[in-house]
């Protein structure tokens, strides 16, 4: 009965083993960061205008998701921590909701 429960269970880990072997085979190439660091053309864009105090978010998408008053529409709506990439630059002017352009 033990020898039926020891070689049950081998049979099992086997098992296991084998489906999870192509997860394991699918593995991404080693990236080489040093030619992707050549080829990168710049950091994210800076912001031109004024950013209130904590504003990031959903707050910027009001008016970049659909590229309202006349902001540019962002292509990543979804990457929520605008203010990790974009930080501020210079402010040409401050954005008041009615930029006239
Ligand atoms: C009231 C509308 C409004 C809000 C809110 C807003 N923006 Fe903008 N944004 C603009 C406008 C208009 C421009 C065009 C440049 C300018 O200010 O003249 C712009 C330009 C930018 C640019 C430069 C894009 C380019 O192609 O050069 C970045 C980056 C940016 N905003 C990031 C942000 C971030 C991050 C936030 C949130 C902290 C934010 N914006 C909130 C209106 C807005
Ligand atoms: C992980 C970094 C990162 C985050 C987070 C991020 N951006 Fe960007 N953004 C970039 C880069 C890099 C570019 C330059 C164009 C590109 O490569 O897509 C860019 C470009 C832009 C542009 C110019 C139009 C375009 O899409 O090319 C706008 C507007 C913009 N971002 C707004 C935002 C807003 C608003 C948020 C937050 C909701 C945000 N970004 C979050 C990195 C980021």
């Amino acid at each position: 009965m033990k020898r039926i429960v020891q070689l049950v269970t081998t049979v099992g880990v086997v098992a296991a083993l084998a489906l999870f072997a192509p997860v394991f085979a699918n593995e991404q190439p080693e990236p080489d960061l040093a030619k992707d660091a050549a080829q990168g053309t710049g950091l994210p864009m800076a912001v031109p205008h004024a950013m209130k105090p904590g504003e990031d978010g959903e707050a910027c998408n009001a008016c970049h998701r659909t590229g309202i008053k006349k902001a540019p529409p962002t292509s990543h709506p979804e990457r929520l921590n605008c203010t990790q990439c974009h930080v501020q630059g210079a402010i040409k002017k401050p954005a008041k909701g009615k930029s006239k352009k």
